[in-house]
């Protein structure tokens, strides 16, 4: 297990691309060379929590921060920053790497994207009706990026050990109500949040990034931490709703906290929205 695990952390702190649905990557090609204004590019590009991934990654290397900028912390930034021509060359380039270097998306959990996209709009939301009006536009985006990219450490296990995620999923399956991380602890040695920080600090995503990815299933989530615990509910949220739909990948884990009606009417929403939008991609 131990070996598992080294050869995993190895293997993830290497990555250089998170596999992409090549849906949505042609359908961002397509809007760029239609010239399609840039709030249009950005809304498809964050149909992909993988792609945006990826998106950021490029924008925050060195060779697109000569000078070490600050780090870009959301679609829109990294798509100025980027140049949307740079962009479109950038989005044919990572798909001939993702092309050549094996399959994955394929082996996506049922219900990724949907919870992704679910997840981030009602961590917003969460924010917003705690908060009120008095939250920064741009923090507010760059915890919508964090927040899509929250499980991109499933997506990772998924691409450096997919024989071995196979087994999470199916070991998910066959036992009632277990958590997602026990699981695969158990089965890889490492759980997702660990790999996603890990991935959000070579890739020189903000500090934000690294933070949500890696501590959302924390069991005593500090409610004074806006971001994290809003993220932290939006997930459970999400997951409670999705038990009946998206089958074990999604099942809520056990102990965790009850949550108004209202709020999970508010998530309902949200769930129907991403797959609305989802659907004009996939
Ligand atoms: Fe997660
Ligand atoms: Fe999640």
């Amino acid at each position: 297990m131990l070996h598992r695990r080294g050869t995993i952390l190895a293997a993830a702190a290497k990555l250089e691309v998170v596999q992409f649905l090549p849906e949505t990557a042609a359908a961002c090609i397509e809007a760029i060379d239609e010239e399609r204004n840039l709030s249009q590019v950005v809304a498809l590009v964050e149909t992909d929590p993988a792609l945006t991934a990826n998106l950021l990654k490029c924008a925050n290397s060195i060779y697109y921060t000569p000078f070490l900028g600050r780090a870009v912390g959301t679609v829109r930034e990294a798509l100025i920053r980027l140049g949307l021509v740079e962009c479109k060359k950038l989005v044919i380039a990572l798909g001939v790497v993702r092309t050549l270097r094996g399959r994955g998306y394929a082996n996506w959990p049922p219900g990724f994207w949907e919870h992704s996209m679910a997840v981030a709009g009602m961590t917003i939301r969460l924010m917003q009706r705690r908060r009120g009006a008095g939250l920064d536009r741009h923090d507010l985006s760059r915890i919508y990026t964090a927040s899509l990219l929250h499980d991109l450490g499933i997506l990772v296990l998924v691409q450096v050990s997919p024989i071995g995620y196979r087994e999470v999923v199916q070991q998910l399956g066959v036992r009632a109500r277990v958590a997602v991380c026990d699981v695969e602890e158990e089965v890889l040695g490492v759980r997702h949040t660990e790999v996603g920080a890990l991935v959000a600090m070579h890739w020189k995503l903000p500090p934000l990034f690294e933070h949500l990815l890696g501590d959302h299933h924390r069991e005593a989530v500090d409610f004074n931490d806006l971001p994290l615990s809003a993220l932290y509910l939006a997930d459970q949220l999400s997951l409670r709703i999705a038990e009946d739909q998206a089958g074990p990948m999604l099942a809520p884990v056990p102990g965790h906290r009850t949550l108004p009606s209202n709020e999970r009417a508010l998530l309902a929403e949200e769930l129907g929205r991403s797959n609305q939008i989802v659907s004009l991609v996939a």
